[in-house]
C-alpha cells in the first residue's frame, strides 16, 4: 500500500519523509489556507521535496476554469496531480485532463456510482472520504470495499485513494480491502507505530540489560 500524507505542512512532510512514510502528498483548499502560502508557491515546494504525486486541488467550479487552473498546476511539476471535484463539470474536466495526459484524483467521493463515473472519466485516483462518511453513521470503509470490487470488476486502472482517514482502524481495514492508496494526517501515522506491549517489552529489556555483566 502507498502512503501519502494528508497535509500542506511542509515541516510535517520533511519529517515524515525523513522516516521513509512518503510516498506521496494530498492537499485540498483547507489544509492550503491553513499553510499561508500561495498555492502555486507551495506545491512547487512540496513537489521540489517529494518525488512522489502531489495532489492539488482546483478552485474552479466550471469545466471551462477548471481546465485553466488545473493545466497550470499540472505545469507547476511533473508530479502533480489535478484534484477535482466530483461533480459534472469536475468529471468533464477529468476526461479533458486524462485525453491531455495530466494526472488527476477525483476527490469528495461519497457513492460508489460516483466511484464509478469518475473511473469512466479516465482518473488516475478516486478519494473515498471514509471519515466524514463515519461522522454521519455511515461505514465509510464500506465504501472503499464497493468501489474496490467495482474496479477490479470491470478492470479500471484508478487507483483508491482512501481519504479522510481518522485512525490506525481506517488503515487495517483499508489494507485488509487491499485499497491501492492511503492518505493520512502525520498524527494517524505516528499512531501506527505505537503499542503499549512494546512500550512495556523496551522497558523490562532495557530494565534487565542493567545486570549484564560489563566486559
Ligand atoms: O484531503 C482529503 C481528505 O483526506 C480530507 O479529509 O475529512 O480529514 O478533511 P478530512
Amino acid at each position: 500500500m502507498k502512503f501519502f500524507i494528508d497535509t500542506a505542512d511542509t515541516d510535517v512532510i520533511r519529517e515524515a519523509q525523513s522516516k521513509g512514510w512518503v510516498d506521496g502528498v494530498t492537499t485540498n483548499p483547507s489544509l492550503v489556507a491553513q499553510s499561508g502560502k500561495p498555492m502555486e508557491k507551495l506545491i512547487a515546494e512540496i513537489c521540489e521535496m517529494v518525488p512522489g504525486p502531489v495532489s492539488a486541488e482546483v478552485l474552479s467550479t466550471s469545466y471551462e476554469d477548471m481546465l485553466v487552473e488545473g493545466r497550470k498546476l499540472a505545469a507547476i511539476a511533473s508530479n502533480v496531480v489535478v484534484k477535482v471535484p466530483l461533480t459534472e463539470d469536475g468529471l468533464r474536466a477529468v476526461h479533458s485532463f486524462t485525453e491531455e495526459d495530466i494526472q488527476t484524483n477525483v476527490t469528495l467521493c461519497f457513492s460508489p456510482m460516483q466511484a464509478l463515473l469518475a473511473a469512466k472519466a479516465g482518473a488516475t485516483m478516486i478519494s473515498p472520504f471514509v471519515g466524514r462518511l463515519d461522522d454521519i453513521s455511515h461505514q465509510g470503509m464500506e465504501l472503499v470495499e464497493q468501489i474496490c470490487q467495482i474496479y477490479d470488476n470491470y478492470l479500471f486502472d484508478t487507483e483508491v485513494l482512501v481519504a479522510s482517514v481518522r485512525s490506525p482502524m481506517h488503515m487495517l481495514q483499508a489494507t485488509q480491502i487491499g485499497a491501492d492508496i492511503a492518505t493520512l494526517p502525520y498524527k494517524v501515522l505516528k499512531q501506527l507505530v505505537r503499542h503499549p506491549l512494546t512500550d512495556l517489552g523496551l522497558e523490562q529489556f532495557l530494565k534487565d540489560a542493567q545486570s549484564i555483566p560489563k566486559a
